[in-house]
């Protein structure tokens, strides 16, 4: 009976906690979508007929059936967008700095293009970056260790997977976060290696094999080649200019194995 009263407080409690965590995140959701319900229409008013001189926002809604989605998908665009960039720019910041060789060909690298570092001002073409490729390597390998944990999708069609028969309406979930784990694609796979990207047809669009950080399939990431580019970008200009010094050793990350707090995979 206490037991059963015990378990029944617990769930209480959760479904409270729930309720109220949800609660904030509808309000929230609501109150962007008002604001990208402006963000929408001042892109309509001021959409230009020149297709080169619209904004990306432009072009989705020239290409959108169901108008009153537009909102929504400005906000999908905005999250997804900024989600994954902005931290793994940062990451891969950290990891070029926590390895020292890999920081120092970074700036050999710099300087062979743009010469000695710390001016004020530089301007990057895209030809700079193809000489770059270090760089794109580095970003890359930081993607690989920082990608995300899940991706999930629904069953539409019952399929077959080795002995397995997934029935529809069911969630499959890809995790990126293990397969980037796996040394049969990727050799000392918890070290930050940028020269394994060496081996991808990466002028053929083509990543390693077992690299799934941006999904497959038709709705692979649309944003991926442009991610890319604009973290080699934040990386040449930020190491360019500044000197960095890490002022503590990057910390261990946590697995379930040793974490009580990390998110179930
Ligand atoms: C390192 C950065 C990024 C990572 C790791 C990443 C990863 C992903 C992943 C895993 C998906 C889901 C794919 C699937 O369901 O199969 C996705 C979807 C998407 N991404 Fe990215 N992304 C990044 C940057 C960007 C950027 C910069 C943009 C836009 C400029 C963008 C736009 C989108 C959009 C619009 C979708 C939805 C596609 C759809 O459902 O058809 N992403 N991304």
């Amino acid at each position: 009976m206490k037991k059963e009263m015990l378990v029944c407080a617990a769930s209480i409690k959760c479904f409270l906690l729930v309720a109220f965590l949800y609660r904030n995140w509808s309000k929230s959701k609501k109150w962007l979508l008002k604001l990208f319900e402006k963000v929408v229409s001042d892109a309509e008013r001021t959409n230009p007929s020149e297709t080169t001189s619209k904004t990306l926002l432009q072009h989705l809604l020239d290409n959108l059936q169901g108008k009153h989605l537009a909102p929504n998908y400005g906000l999908l665009m905005l999250w997804a967008s900024q989600a994954n960039a902005v931290p793994i720019a940062f990451w891969t910041l950290v990891f070029i700095l926590s390895y020292p060789t890999v920081y120092k060909k970074v700036m050999e690298d710099l300087t062979s293009v743009f010469g000695n570092a710390g001016r004020d001002e530089i301007e990057v073409s895209e030809e700079d970056l193809k000489n770059l490729p270090y760089v794109k390597w580095c970003a890359l390998e930081a993607i690989r260790l920082r990608s995300p944990g899940a991706i999930t999708k629904k069953v539409i069609k019952p399929i077959r997977i080795q002995n397995f028969t997934i029935p529809a309406g069911d969630m499959l979930m890809l995790s990126p976060y293990w397969l980037h784990r796996n040394p049969k694609y990727f050799p000392d796979p918890e070290m930050f290696k940028p020269d394994r990207w060496k081996e991808a047809n990466l002028e053929k669009n083509a990543f390693l094999d077992g690299f799934v950080a941006f999904g497959g399939g038709k709705h692979q990431c649309p944003g991926r080649w442009f991610a890319i580019m604009e973290i080699q970008l934040f990386v040449v200009l930020f190491l360019y200019k500044y000197q960095f010094v890490l002022l503590d050793a990057v910390p261990k990350e946590e697995t379930q194995s040793n974490s009580s707090n990390a998110m179930g995979l």
